[in-house]
């Protein structure tokens, strides 16, 4: 009787918290309104049976684009537990951050082809893996966990770039590992790195000055500042925590390793001012939030991180989508001091970020050329923009990313959706005014957390991450606009969106 008292209370406090915290809507007012408003809009004809039709012969077509063999690694979000003793708080016998090698070739490889990981700062080759098993003949896996861990970086200096132009080796920026495939004849038919592409869109600028963001592949983070670095303490034994952090780099190192679109939510919370204890003081403060959760930083200091970026470099832009107001906002019944917060939110921006705003224009986005020569630099999203309720707004501030959520925990209907949705032309690439993000993540539900079917967000991210290159690279790569991730690094989207968007805007130079 006691154990069933025990389970209800269990599943009563589960979802009470699991509604406010992972499950709850991700669309913003202004979504709700132009989801509303585009049902009209639908198309009589649906463009993409045709698509649909051919959806096998495209995925071939797609496997026979791939005509160089391609070698590339990749960070693990899980970490495997097995054998670690849960009261030794110290993680050291833990492998955090595994390294995972990748691998295609258009044909089989042969006898006596490999891959060899080496170490950047002297080149000894570390590890190989065979590719031929020479007792079956069958091929080994395309897929690798290594035993070596990547570690933290410091992403200080953004200076170096990967252009080749000064006859510089561009594995020179190389992170901690380089990764070749070598067939029997000793020859490298692919090599790769993990490293920072602080500068890419300057390195591409030529090429993408006359279009718009809305024209680029542009990797992004789902819920960008709920990051932390995993311990067992916090991932294992705090359910909650499972399901509230995201990424595991500082915004700041993000955008180093080239994200450029971030998906933040924000919520203002009561806090005591600490330099003054004769009156009982309440001052509210901005976080940065995961739904209900609140994260690790303040607004302003997710702000200050932006900004230290800004600031070493030249011609990166970045969207930050300001795409949920959660506590003291969205139920906030009181409309004049919700209106009163968004006000001093409002001031906040542009005292941060003033002189890298780009401005609102109902005319839609100005080129990357343009934005450049006048530095504007951070698009900022707004939920309220254009609410119902003439909320504070800013002619600084642009509606919310739209953003493609499939709101599923089956790998099978998330692709099935961004299949549907991705290629459709009222939301395709080329409409200026609107910038549309793929959510590229499962999302639990409320028996999957309470029956413990996904363990946490780092393996519901692996599973995914898992799929970028066939999906992204290949599959949809006419179509993406954005595409936010969780554990960024568990995936190769960052040189991805680089290689599509060098696909998409040839040029001579
Ligand atoms: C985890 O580690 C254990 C012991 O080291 C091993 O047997 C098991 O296969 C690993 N699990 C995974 C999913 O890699
Ligand atoms: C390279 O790094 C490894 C691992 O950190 C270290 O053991 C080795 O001594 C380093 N080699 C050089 C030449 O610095
Ligand atoms: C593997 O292939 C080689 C030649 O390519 C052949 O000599 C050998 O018998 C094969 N082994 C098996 C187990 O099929
Ligand atoms: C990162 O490197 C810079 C200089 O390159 C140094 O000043 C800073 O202390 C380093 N930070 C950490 C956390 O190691
Ligand atoms: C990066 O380059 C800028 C301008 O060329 C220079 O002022 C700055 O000191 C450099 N930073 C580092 C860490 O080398
Ligand atoms: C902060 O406290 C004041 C006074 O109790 C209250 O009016 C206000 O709603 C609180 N703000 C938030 C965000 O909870
Ligand atoms: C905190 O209290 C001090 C002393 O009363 C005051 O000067 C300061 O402005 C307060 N800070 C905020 C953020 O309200
Ligand atoms: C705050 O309290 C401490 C002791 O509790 C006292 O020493 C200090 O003077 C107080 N500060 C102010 C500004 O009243
Ligand atoms: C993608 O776009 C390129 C260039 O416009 C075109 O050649 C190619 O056929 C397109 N691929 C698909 C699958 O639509």
């Amino acid at each position: 009787m006691t154990k069933i008292l025990f389970i209800i209370a269990i599943i009563i406090i589960v979802q009470n918290l699991s509604s406010h915290t992972v499950f709850s809507s991700d669309q913003s007012p202004f979504e709700r309104l132009f989801n509303r408003f585009s049902d009209f809009l639908k198309d009589l004809k649906n463009p993409n049976n045709q698509f649909e039709n051919h959806y096998n012969d495209r995925l071939r077509y797609y496997e026979s684009q791939l005509s160089h063999t391609r070698v590339w690694l990749t960070v693990s979000s899980i970490v495997n537990v097995t054998g670690h003793n849960p009261n030794d708080h110290n993680d050291n016998d833990l492998l955090i951050r595994a390294l995972e090698l990748h691998w295609r070739r258009p044909e089989p490889p042969q006898p006596g082809d490999y891959i060899a990981l080496y170490r950047k700062n002297d080149s000894i080759q570390i590890r190989t893996f065979p590719l031929i098993d020479m007792k079956t003949n069958h091929t080994f896996p395309r897929y690798y966990k290594i035993d070596l861990p990547f570690i933290y970086q410091n992403l200080t200096n953004l200076n170096q770039t990967n252009n080749n132009n000064n006859n510089n080796d561009i594995y020179d920026n190389c992170l901690e590992y380089i990764v070749a495939y070598v067939n029997r004849q000793g020859n490298i038919e692919s090599k790769s790195c993990i490293r920072m592409q602080a500068r890419w869109m300057e390195e591409i600028f030529e090429r993408i000055k006359d279009h718009r963001l809305s024209e680029l592949m542009i990797p992004g983070t789902h819920d960008a500042s709920s990051y932390e670095k995993y311990s067992y303490d916090l991932y294992e034994k705090d359910v909650l925590s499972r399901f509230q952090y995201t990424q595991d780099e500082s915004l700041y190192n993000q955008l180093a390793y080239g994200i450029r679109y971030m998906d933040w939510r924000v919520a203002v919370y009561n806090q005591t001012n600490h330099t003054d204890n004769q009156t009982y003081n309440w001052i509210e403060e901005f976080w940065m939030v995961h739904d209900m959760q609140r994260n690790r930083i303040t607004l302003k200091q997710a702000l200050r991180q932006v900004i230290k970026f800004l600031e070493r470099t030249t011609h990166e832009i970045i969207i930050i989508d300001f795409h949920r107001f959660v506590h003291g906002f969205d139920g906030e019944k009181n409309l004049p001091i919700m209106r009163r917060r968004l006000q001093t939110f409002i001031q906040m921006i542009h005292e941060q970020l003033g002189p890298y705003l780009i401005p609102y224009s109902s005319k839609g986005l100005p080129t990357i050329g343009n934005l450049i020569a006048r530095n504007q630099r951070i698009l900022i999203g707004y939920a309220y923009k254009f609410d119902v309720r003439q909320l504070p707004d800013s002619i600084m501030f642009w509606p919310p990313v739209q953003h493609l959520w499939a709101d599923t925990d089956k790998l099978s209907e998330l692709e099935s959706y961004i299949q549907e949705q991705i290629c459709k032309p009222s939301r395709s690439f080329n409409n200026i005014h609107l910038l549309r993000s793929i959510m590229a993540e499962l999302t639990p539900t409320v028996e999957g957390v309470l029956f413990n079917r996904y363990h946490g967000l780092r393996e519901m991210a692996a599973l995914v991450n898992m799929n970028y290159e066939r999906w992204f690279r290949y599959r949809w790569s006419n179509c993406t606009n954005i595409v936010a991730g969780d554990f960024f690094l568990g995936s190769d989207l960052i040189d991805i969106s680089i290689d599509v968007n060098r696909e998409r805007f040839q040029s001579s130079k």
